[in-house]
């Protein structure tokens, strides 16, 4: 498996052996994540953060495991103060950031947009999302959740809710979950249903998933319960989307006909999806979830830029 200098553009770049094998590095990174362990391997590497879009878990993850690999950062996230402002094309903006930097992490809202930036740079460019499009690293820590607190990911039921059809996280989650043998259920109204694209690679690879309006009706066999955003900034206007905000809600009484041992994830932010009250329940999993963000991300750095990287940290 060679992962050295290699682009990271979408999960499906990866094959399922070398998935596995970023989450057994992944694991190894606990110690240096939590600040019980220095490690200096990445030390005189720099990460170029360049967000045109707004973040929070993604951007100050990344950096954070730069940092406790003994890299350094640089980039924007206020796009408007760089010189993009004076019409610099992307293209060129990563040409500077390919010269300045060993890694590039590119959040961007057209889709697209990694795949096209990976073209003008020699260094690994990761895409930190693009628009409606992948958001690997996010997939990565999603299936690491899973497996740390569900112990395996075959024949479990997981139920996506929310806007399936803008929400860039629960495409690629779906297509990994099915390739390690997860049971799928979507929830959604038609009108933020997962793509029928989607559906139909499912299908062709053996797993058909169930689709379903209600929430009630599908809580009960959950094992694992994925909550999105309604992604209000992707609506083509304010009507479209004021006909599906607030429909489901995760709350208390909601969690009553769910197994005692069911997590609930979301990749945060929320707005209203998920109740606070829900924050203090065994069920809660999303911040320890945004938490894995850093150790993968410490480990997908280590792989791309340490020839041979085993998880070893000193
Ligand atoms: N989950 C996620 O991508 O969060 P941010 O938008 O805050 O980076």
């Amino acid at each position: 498996m060679e992962f050295m200098g290699r682009d990271v553009v979408s999960i499906k770049d990866f094959s399922g052996e070398e998935i596995e094998h970023i989450l057994d590095i992944t694991k190894k990174m606990h110690p240096v994540a939590e600040g019980e362990k220095k490690s200096n391997i990445l030390e005189g590497k720099v990460l170029a953060s360049l967000f045109y879009e707004p973040s929070t878990r993604t951007r100050l993850s990344f950096e954070s495991a730069m940092l406790r690999l003994g890299g350094s950062t640089i980039g924007f996230a206020e796009p408007d103060n760089t010189s993009f402002s004076k019409g610099e094309t992307m293209a060129d903006t990563i040409k500077m950031a390919e010269s300045y930097a060993d890694v590039i992490v590119l959040r961007h809202p057209n889709e697209g947009a990694a795949k096209l930036a990976s073209q003008f740079s020699s260094k690994p460019v990761i895409n930190a999302g693009d628009g409606a499009g992948q958001h690997p690293t996010q997939t990565l820590l999603d299936l690491y959740t899973i497996k740390s607190e569900k112990g395996k990911i075959k024949d479990i039921n997981v139920v996506l809710v929310g806007d399936l059809k803008y929400g860039r996280t629960v495409h690629s989650l779906s297509y990994v979950l099915a390739l390690f043998g997860a049971n799928l259920t979507f929830v959604a109204p038609n009108l933020m249903q997962m793509p029928q694209e989607i559906i139909n690679n499912l299908k062709e690879m053996g797993k058909t998933p169930a689709l379903n309006e209600s929430l009630y009706e599908t809580i009960s066999d959950a094992d694992v319960l994925y909550v999105t955003r309604i992604q209000k900034e992707r609506f083509p206007d304010d009507e479209e989307y004021l006909k599906v905000a607030g429909l489901y809600k995760v709350d208390k009484a909601l969690l009553k006909n769910a197994k005692e041992n069911l997590i609930v994830m979301h990749p945060l932010p929320r707005v209203d999806e998920i109740a606070f009250e829900v924050d203090s329940t065994q069920h809660a999993v999303y911040f320890k979830q945004a938490k894995n963000g850093v150790m993968v991300r410490m480990a997908l750095l280590g792989l791309l830029l340490i020839p041979d990287f085993d998880g070893g940290v000193i």
